[in-house]
């Protein structure tokens, strides 16, 4: 198995390049933002739990989120392996993801790759995006502001984990989607093939 843990600021391009990778690789995204979104617009328990703090920006309580997290890992697939998308985000949600990923899927997170983006960026794609997205989110610059605030408050330190871990590795962000897809496509493409296949 390949697991991806796809890391970096919001509208680092997470989502975008997750597109492109699962086609390469034949993976499985799970991106917690777009589970969210979609039992909000469900108007599921979970998606009340969850609306309050994605209005302005905060991340949803960690016990929440990793929970959901196991009900979509433990979901049968014939992925080759798994993307987490803007999961983990604390140091609480990368330790459990460690466990998650060991005991239900018998693996390990192979690498965690990170989109460097400047934030001015950030700010410039998400306002654009909102215009169109409908993303509560997007919708003016104080909450993108804050999302990016709570990214270096609570989710920068998790860079710093993988690291020790010899698993970290920075491509950036900055540029065509698709060059920076291939550069992504060569930091898997190093990782020793588990068992002859991806
Ligand atoms: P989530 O949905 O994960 O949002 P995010 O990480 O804040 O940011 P985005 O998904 O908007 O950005 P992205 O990096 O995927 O970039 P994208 O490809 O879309 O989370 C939303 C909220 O849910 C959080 O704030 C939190 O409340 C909650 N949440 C989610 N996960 C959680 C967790 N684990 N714990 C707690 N709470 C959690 O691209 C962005 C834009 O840029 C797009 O318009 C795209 O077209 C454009 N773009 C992409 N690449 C390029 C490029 N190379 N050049 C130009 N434009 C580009
Ligand atoms: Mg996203």
């Amino acid at each position: 198995m390949i697991n991806i843990v796809l890391f970096g600021p919001p509208g680092s391009g997470k989502g975008t390049q997750a597109q492109n990778l699962i086609t390469k690789f034949n993976l499985k995204q799970i991106s917690t933002g777009d589970l969210f979104r979609f039992n909000i617009k469900n108007d599921t328990e979970l998606g009340k739990q969850a609306k309050s703090y994605i209005d302005k920006g905060e991340l949803v309580p960690d016990k929440v989120t990793i929970d959901m997290l196991i009900d979509e890992v433990k979901k049968p697939t014939d992925a080759a392996g798994f993307i987490f998308d803007g999961f983990p985000r604390t140091a609480e949600q990368t330790e459990a993801l460690e466990t998650i990923v060991k005991e239900h899927l018998n693996s390990e997170i192979s690498i965690c790759l990170a989109l460097i983006v400047e934030d001015e960026i950030l700010v410039e794609r998400l306002l654009k995006r909102g215009e169109t997205s409908g993303r509560t989110d997007d919708s003016n610059v104080e909450i993108i502001r804050n999302r990016i605030k709570e990214y270096y408050a609570k989710t920068a330190e998790v860079a710093e984990l993988y690291k020790r871990q010899g698993k970290y590795v920075e491509v950036n962000g900055v540029g065509e989607i698709n060059e920076i897809s291939e550069k992504l496509y060569a930091e898997i493409e190093k990782l020793a093939p588990p068992k002859g296949k991806y």
